[in-house]
Order: C-alpha cells, then sequence, then structure tokens
C-alpha cells in the first residue's frame, strides 16, 4: 500500500500531493492540512483566481499549453513558501519544468488509484476537459500509463487508495507527512 519512492533525507517544508485526476488529492488535502495545522493550496483553484476563469473555459479560449503555463507560474509562487498542504492538478507532472520545483517544494506523495474506479468518480464531472472524449475509461488508461513514470519520477512516496477509505488514505498521509516534515515548518 505504501512505497517510498525517491529517498532523498531532505528536510521538507511543505507537503505536496499528486495524482491523477478524481484520486482524491484536494479532498485528502483539506483533511490533511487541518490535522497538520498546515495552510491548505489548490494548483487548480488559483489557476480559476488568477484568471477569473473556470478550467475548462482556459482550455476552450487558449488550449492546453496555455493552462499549463499557468500551473508552472502558481507552483512556483506556492513552492516559495512553507507549511502547506498543496494539492496539484493531474496534469503537474507532465512538463518536465515542474519536476525540480515539486522536489524542491517539499514531501511529495502520489494517490494511486485504477482507472476504474477514477473513471466511476469522475464520470459525472463536466469540469474535466481531458476527459471530454467519446470513451472517458478509455482516456483516463491511456493517460495514466503515460503519466505513471511521470509521478514516479516526483514521489517520494506512493500511496494505492484502491482499497483504503478516504480516512485511511488520510491517515497514511499524515503520518508519513509527520514523520518527514517534522514540527510546524511554518513556524522554524
Ligand atoms: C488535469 C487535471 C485537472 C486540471 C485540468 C487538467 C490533467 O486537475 O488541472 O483539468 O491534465 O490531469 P485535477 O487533477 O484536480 O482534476
Amino acid at each position: 500500500m505504501l512505497r517510498a519512492v525517491n529517498t532523498s533525507g531532505k528536510r521538507a517544508r511543505n507537503l505536496i500531493l499528486i495524482g491523477f485526476m478524481g484520486t482524491g488529492k484536494t479532498t485528502v488535502g483539506q483533511h490533511v492540512a487541518r490535522s497538520l495545522g498546515f495552510r491548505f493550496v489548490d494548483t487548480d483553484k488559483l489557476v480559476v483566481k488568477q484568471t477569473g476563469k473556470p478550467i475548462p473555459k482556459i482550455f476552450e479560449e487558449s488550449g492546453e499549453d496555455y493552462f499549463r503555463g499557468l500551473e508552472t507560474g502558481v507552483l512556483r509562487q506556492c513552492a516559495e513558501g512553507s507549511g502547506q498542504v498543496i494539492s496539484t492538478g493531474g496534469g503537474i507532472v507532465t512538463r518536465a519544468e515542474n519536476h525540480p520545483l515539486l522536489h524542491e517544494a517539499g514531501y511529495v506523495i502520489w494517490l494511486k488509484t485504477s482507472p476504474e474506479i477514477i473513471f466511476e468518480r469522475v464520470r459525472r464531472n463536466r469540469n474535466r476537459p481531458l476527459l471530454k472524449t467519446a470513451d472517458p475509461l478509455q482516456t483516463i488508461r491511456d493517460l495514466l500509463e503515460l503519466r505513471k513514470p511521470l509521478y514516479e519520477a516526483c514521489a517520494d512516496l506512493s500511496i494505492t487508495t484502491d482499497h483504503l477509505t478516504m480516512e485511511e488514505t488520510c491517515y497514511g498521509v499524515t503520518e508519513s507527512a509527520r514523520l518527514v516534515l517534522g514540527g510546524d515548518p511554518a513556524t522554524e
């Protein structure tokens, strides 16, 4: 269930959640931030706040590349802070320049979920432009296959959430983060 991917020995400042759409990054991140006494930030929400536009509209008007540029800008800002749980958009790992930013920002946990469970979670949500295809389950499978090595390269730890309740996932994330982050980095 829990697997250390990279062992860097660094003293992390933030906890960063990465993983595909629908893996629970936002819900888990909010709970964990409360448990750790950290601030919760979400790169998607920051992009929406900065542009004043919902994500599907940004994709529609300006395309994915433009969105990725905004996402990198927001990640750069978040990476400068400390004492935060940072929930990221599922495609943040697709830009190579984001990899060192994620590493420098802190301790990176990858929430891993199977395509079938992701599909069940996201099927009624119209907020994910990349899944507006004729066969969204196949799109999820294809994108996950492409992104798996990228998540792997960015993660310090991965947690497979398929057979975990939300509470169990939060517990695993919180306790491993406590071990790595130690005390409250916001006050150090
Ligand atoms: C994306 C995931 C979304 C959002 C955008 C693109 C992706 O975030 O950033 O729609 O490429 O996987 P969530 O993972 O929070 O749904």
